[in-house]
């Protein structure tokens, strides 16, 4: 029912009027700014957010030296993450606090939405983008959702998207949470690294992160 909506949604986008920017776009980055466009306007938080984990992890692929083809599909992966979030109701999304339980259930149906989203979306690249999108919320020791996947069985690009996630959600001032700061924050994520987080990709996380390139997106804290 959800992935019906999902359509029936992706069908009302591809209609609707767009911001200069999505027109802007040609190819198959057009899907990626139409989409985006549409999560703006519901939501400038997670558009923001998408936009900082977009850039970051592709930091980290450059560092691991991917291919130019898997940097476009980490591209494609990152920016649109969090698409699903477009089929979860106000009450959850915007709550000014933390989700209760059932709240938190239907929070967690984004990655699989967003992922059905983009695998209907006829494009050679579709699947691959698909499979970012569905897996950014896995754990590398097997706990996270929405299929438990572990280790390397978890695509590469998908938990270079889940490093750099994890990073901007803390980074960042929420209602419910100050922003922390960056000594802070690493200090979590190496206590998460290999539960969590893919060790290996932590570690190259660490130089991305000292790079001049990305200061901007460095964590400064609320003081
Ligand atoms: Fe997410």
């Amino acid at each position: 029912m959800i992935q019906a909506y999902s359509c029936q949604l992706f069908n009302l986008v591809q209609n609707s009027g767009m911001t200069k920017e999505a027109k802007d776009h040609s190819g198959v980055l057009r899907l990626s700014a139409v989409l985006a466009d549409a999560l703006r306007r519901r939501d400038a938080y997670t558009r923001l957010h998408s936009d900082r984990v977009m850039a970051l992890a592709n930091g980290i692929g450059v560092e691991l030296n991917l291919s130019g083809s898997e940097l476009h599909v980490l591209e494609l992966g990152s920016s649109l993450h969090d698409i699903g979030k477009i089929v979860v109701p106000d009450v959850v999304l915007m709550k000014p606090g933390r989700l209760d339980n059932d709240e938190m259930r239907v929070m967690q149906l984004h990655p699989s939405v967003g992922g059905d989203l983009i695998a209907a979306y006829e494009h050679p690249r579709s699947e691959l983008v698909s499979k970012v999108i569905r897996h950014h919320h896995e754990w590398f020791d097997g706990s996270g959702y929405p299929d438990r996947l572990a280790g390397v069985d978890i695509p590469l690009l998908a938990r270079i998207v889940t490093m750099v996630d994890n990073y901007d959600a803390m980074a960042v001032r929420r209602v419910y949470q100050g922003a922390r700061p960056h000594a802070e924050i690493m200090q979590i994520m190496d206590s998460e690294s290999g539960t969590k987080l893919d060790p290996d990709i932590f570690a190259c996380f660490k130089r991305v992160i000292e790079q001049a390139n990305y200061a901007q997106f460095k964590a400064t804290g609320d003081a």
